[in-house]
C-alpha cells in the first residue's frame, strides 16, 4: 500500500449511482473524457502509481474483470482477482472478517456480488474505497459508461428521454437513480411481475419515470433505447418463466423507427440476439454496443481516481 493512499477528505464508496453527487458525477465524466483521449495517443497516465486494486467476483463476468483490471494497471498500479471459489469467501468466511482483511492491505476493492446488502456489509467494514461492479440491485458503474457514451455520440443528456424495455433489473433502477440524478426522463416497459417495485422506488415524479404496459409506447419519442438480458445472474431458475413472459420484449426495427430520429441503442451485454433484442437492431446504424463497451475503461479509471485522489 502507497503512502499517499491516506485520504485528506472522509472515506467515499460507490456502491449506488446516487453516492456521488450531480457534480462529482460531471467531474468524473469529464475527466473519463480526458482519460480517454490520452489512452487513444498511447499517452501514460499514472495517477495511480504503486496503488493495488482487489477485485472480488461472486458472479460471472468479461467486460468488468477487464476494465478494472486493465484500467488500474494502465494508471500505474496492479490489481489482485478474487473469486468465492478460490477465496476464503467460499468456505463462508464473514463478509466483515474479509473486508476487514482485504482492506488493511490494498487501495481500492471492486465486488461483484449478490445481495446489496452484502456489499454494504463490505463496505462497512472496509478502510479503503469500495466499488459496485454490480449487484442483483445496481450495476452503477454501467451506467457511468453508458452516459459517457451517450453524451460522446449525442451531447447532454438532461432532458432527453431514455426508454428501458425489460425486465426491471439491477440495470433499470440505476437508470432510475441516474435520471433522478441527472435531470432525463425514464421510460419503462416490463411484463407484468417484472416491474419496477413501488417499495424500492418510493414515488419518483411523473417528469422523471413514467411506466407503459406496451413496449412501442415506451419507445416513443425516446433518444435512447436500451435493454438487457431477461434473466438476469442468480435468476437462472426462472429462466422457461421468463422466456414466456418476456417473448414481446424484444427491441426490434419496429420500436427503434418510433423512437427519436436520432434515437440510438445500448445494451450493456452479454446480450441474447433474437431474446431481448433482434441482430438487426444490435447489429445495425443505430447500436453503440461496442462504444458502451469499451467506455467501461475510460469512466472507471477516472472513478478509481476520483475515489482515490479526489477532485484533481
Ligand atoms: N456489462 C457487464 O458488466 O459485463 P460483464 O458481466 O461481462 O462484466
Ligand atoms: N442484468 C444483468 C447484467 C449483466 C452485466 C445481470 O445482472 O446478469
Amino acid at each position: 500500500m502507497s503512502d499517499a493512499t491516506t485520504h485528506t477528505g472522509p472515506l467515499r464508496h460507490f456502491l449506488q449511482f446516487r453516492d456521488l453527487s450531480k457534480t462529482e458525477i460531471q467531474y468524473v465524466l469529464d475527466r473519463a473524457r480526458l482519460i480517454k483521449s490520452k489512452f487513444k495517443r498511447y499517452e501514460a497516465h499514472h495517477t495511480l502509481h504503486d496503488r493495488n486494486l482487489a477485485m472480488v467476483f461472486e458472479k460471472a463476468s468479461t467486460r468488468t474483470r477487464v476494465s478494472f483490471e486493465a484500467g488500474m494497471y494502465q494508471l500505474g498500479g496492479s490489481v489482485i482477482h478474487l473469486t468465492t471459489g478460490d477465496s476464503q469467501l467460499g468456505r463462508s468466511e464473514p463478509i466483515e472478517d474479509t473486508a476487514r482483511v482485504i482492506s488493511r492491505m490494498v487501495d481500492l476493492v471492486m465486488i461483484r456480488t449478490f445481495e446489496q446488502t452484502r456489499i454494504e456489509r463490505f463496505a462497512a467494514h472496509s478502510r479503503v474505497p469500495v466499488i459496485n461492479g454490480l449487484t442483483n440491485e445496481f450495476h452503477p458503474c454501467q451506467i457511468l459508461a453508458d452516459i459517457f457514451t451517450f453524451i460522446e455520440h449525442r451531447g447532454p443528456i438532461e432532458g432527453k428521454t431514455v426508454a428501458w424495455i425489460g425486465d426491471a433489473n439491477n440495470m433499470a433502477y440505476t437508470w432510475l437513480q441516474a435520471a433522478e440524478l441527472l435531470g432525463f426522463r425514464l421510460h419503462v416497459s416490463a411484463p407484468t411481475g417484472y416491474r419496477l417495485e413501488a417499495e424500492r422506488i418510493g414515488q419518483p415524479s411523473s417528469s422523471v419515470l413514467q411506466e407503459f404496459s406496451d413496449p412501442m409506447e415506451a419507445c416513443q419519442g425516446a433518444h435512447l433505447v436500451t435493454t438487457d438480458v431477461w434473466t438476469s445472474m442468480g435468476y437462472e431458475a426462472e429462466n422457461e418463466e421468463r422466456r414466456k413472459a418476456f417473448a414481446d420484449w424484444c427491441v426490434d426495427a419496429d420500436m427503434m423507427a418510433v423512437a427519436d430520429p436520432s434515437a440510438i441503442f445500448m445494451h450493456c451485454l452479454p446480450a441474447h440476439r433474437g431474446e431481448e433484442v433482434t441482430g438487426e437492431v444490435i447489429d445495425g446504424p443505430q447500436s453503440v454496443v461496442w462504444d458502451e463497451a469499451e467506455n467501461r475503461l475510460h469512466v472507471q479509471k477516472a472513478l478509481m481516481e476520483f475515489l482515490l485522489l479526489g477532485q484533481m
